[in-house]
Order: structure tokens, then sequence, then C-alpha cells
């Protein structure tokens, strides 16, 4: 079942979005996913300044990664996660988990990664963003809502390739947040949540979810 709260302006989306996150964090240990783009980064810019997290008791798992590239790249996400976050921030380095973008093994390191995230006690919540073909992560349309973190073959993108989780280790998160806004995310926005379930859009499998919340601004929600 899928909550949708749409709000007027983006600053009141992403100001509910991190107050969500403060809220979530406060148990003694939380394992949480987080995305990269366009969409999150006004979240972490809430999230830095706000000094009450107690980061040494947080998890963070990045969802994916282009796949290979160095992650001293200007554009990989390791790059992006910690011009955005990690770097103002004090999270010990064993709680910051990502894929390895240039592994040499790239089964073992899918495979690795559902691993710590067992190891670690499975996700508390999941915050994604959300494709204009529907995809989370980079589960592509296509992808099965059994896979695990896999290699992916990327749609639109610059890269062929990608790491990421797989739908269900999404789906296996106690607590799934999407965040979309913008009009280019609206149609995608209506078939995640009246859509038919189905490969056709990833996300639409969220509908089966017990706790997944779409925080929307109008722009967003304008289709539904
Ligand atoms: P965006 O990307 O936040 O940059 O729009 C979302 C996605 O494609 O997953």
């Amino acid at each position: 079942m899928i909550n949708i709260v749409p709000y007027k302006t983006q600053d009141e989306l992403y100001d509910a979005v991190a107050h969500l996150f403060v809220e979530i964090v406060q148990k003694n240990k939380t394992n949480i996913a987080v995305p990269t783009g366009n969409t999150p980064t006004l979240l972490y810019a809430r999230l830095i300044k706000n000094s009450t997290i107690n980061w040494s008791t947080i998890n963070i798992f990045m969802l994916d990664c282009y796949y290979p590239q160095d992650p001293r790249d200007p554009e990989s996400f390791y790059m992006y996660i910690q011009n955005n976050l990690l770097r103002h921030i004090s999270l010990p380095e064993k709680n910051f988990h990502i894929l390895e973008s240039n592994t040499k093994d790239p089964a073992h390191e899918c495979k690795q990664y559902e691993e710590a995230i067992r190891n670690a006690g499975g996700l508390d919540m999941a915050i994604l963003g959300l494709g204009v073909n529907g995809h989370i992560a980079f589960n592509e349309p296509g992808t099965s809502s059994n896979s695990l973190t896999h290699v992916a073959k990327l749609q639109n993108q610059k890269f062929t390739y990608g790491l990421t989780v797989g739908i269900k280790t999404i789906t296996t998160a106690k607590k799934i947040v999407v965040l979309a806004t913008g009009k280019n995310k609206a149609e995608a926005v209506k078939n995640a949540i009246h859509g038919a379930v189905n490969e056709s859009c990833p996300a639409s499998f969220l509908q089966d979810h017990p706790d997944t919340t779409f925080f929307l601004d109008e722009y967003a929600s304008s289709l539904l």
C-alpha cells in the first residue's frame, strides 16, 4: 500500500523528509539506503545542517553505481555522496557502504553487498529517487521483483552498465520513501501508484510493500 503526500513547495517536501529521517535514526542503530541524483541533493543539504543527528549509529548503504568506473571520477556516485553528504558529517568510515564501481569481480561484489546489508540487520529505510521510466535505483523496466544486488544493463544513461541493489533488496526494507519532483516525473508517479504491478514499471512493485510513502511536489503529483 502506497501513501501519497503531495506538497505545494519543494521546501515543504524536503523539510518533511528530513524530519522523517531524523525521527527514524533516533533508534540505537539504523541502516538506511540512500540515492544519488538531482532529487535528493536538497535532502542532503538539510541533513548536513542538522546537528541533532548522531551519525555514529547510522549505517549508510548507497543504492547503486555506474560500472565499471573509477570511484574518483568526478561524475561517480562515490564523489556525489562525498560532496553532498560525507565530507560535511562525521559518519565513521565503517558505517559507509557502497558497491565497488571498479571491482574485477562484480558478481562477488554484489553477493558481498547483500551479505553486508543482511549482517548489519537489514534495511530500516530505503530512500529512492524515481526514473522517468519508472526505475528505482538501477532496476530498469524488465527487472524481476525477485532481483537481489546485480549488474544492471542501463537505459538512457551515459554508462551501459551499473551495479545496483535489486527490487527484492529494496522491498525488504521496513520503510520505503520515494522522492519525486517536477512534471517529467508525473507519468512515472502515476504508473507506479495506479498502474499494473509488473516489470514494465519497476516502482509499481512498491504497491505490494506494507510501508511505502511517495513524497511529491505539485508537479510530480499532477496526474494522480
Ligand atoms: P534524478 O534521478 O533524481 O536525477 O531525477 C532519479 C533517477 O533516475 O533515479
